[in-house]
């Protein structure tokens, strides 16, 4: 049965389009409710030509304002990262598993809310498309909601993160590698807790990058 709210994103994607069509057309869909209280869609940032691909959760409250992804808080946590990994921001092509962001009403504040699982598999076909238009060697996944719609599965990110994993069939010959999330690091309250989850995710980005050039 098709959802009436969330017939899901398929029939809003264009066939043969590149990634510019695709950001257009993503501006038109309705697969699921989320587009109604977002201020705009945030599609992707980034060369179509890399190697690499970083897919996080959804935008947020800046990205929802600037219509550009990882331009807040987390993005300047996760430039940091790729500058100690010796990755060239530029260089990377960066995305987001839902397209459109999802929160709460608290007073004025809009407070992030974890897309459900409904919300990851409506907003698939875009990520699929960019999968098959940008042909990454290597997916990073940014925390548990970009590996779910990456993997297809329910993932542990404390236990799987860091290796590198065959990606599904249809990300062929994509591999894909699993970490935390950016803004998880800036819910650690101190700077003691949050030295290692930042190294640690630099070693992730490192072992991605290396897995691009080999
Ligand atoms: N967090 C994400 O997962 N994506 C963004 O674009 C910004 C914050
Ligand atoms: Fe479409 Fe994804 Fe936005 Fe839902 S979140 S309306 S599926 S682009």
């Amino acid at each position: 049965m098709v959802d009436e709210e969330r017939p899901g994103a398929q029939q809003w994607v264009p066939d043969k389009a590149d990634i510019a069509e695709l950001a257009g057309a993503a501006a038109h869909c309705r697969g699921c409710e989320l587009y109604r209280d977002a201020t705009q869609v945030v599609f992707s940032a980034g060369p179509s030509s890399s190697g690499l691909m970083l897919v996080g959760e959804q935008p947020g409250d800046q990205e929802d304002q600037r219509g550009r992804p990882f331009v807040g808080p987390a993005g300047r946590l996760l430039a940091e990262a790729l500058t100690a990994a010796s990755i060239e921001t530029t260089s990377v092509y960066l995305t987001n598993a839902v397209k459109h962001f999802r929160f709460e009403r608290r007073g004025k504040a809009r407070i992030h809310k974890t897309p459900d699982v409904g919300h990851i598999t409506a907003c698939m076909p875009w990520l699929e498309a960019e999968l098959k238009t940008v042909r990454p060697a290597v997916v990073v996944c940014l925390g548990a909601t970009a590996g779910r719609a990456v993997l297809g599965r329910t993932v542990r990110v404390g236990a799987e993160r860091g290796t590198l994993l065959p990606g599904p069939e249809k990300l062929a010959p994509a591999q894909v590698l699993l970490t935390t999330h950016p803004s998880a690091l800036l819910r650690l309250r101190s700077s003691k807790d949050r030295a290692p989850a930042f190294a640690q995710l630099v070693d992730d980005l490192v072992t991605a990058r290396d897995a691009v050039r080999s």
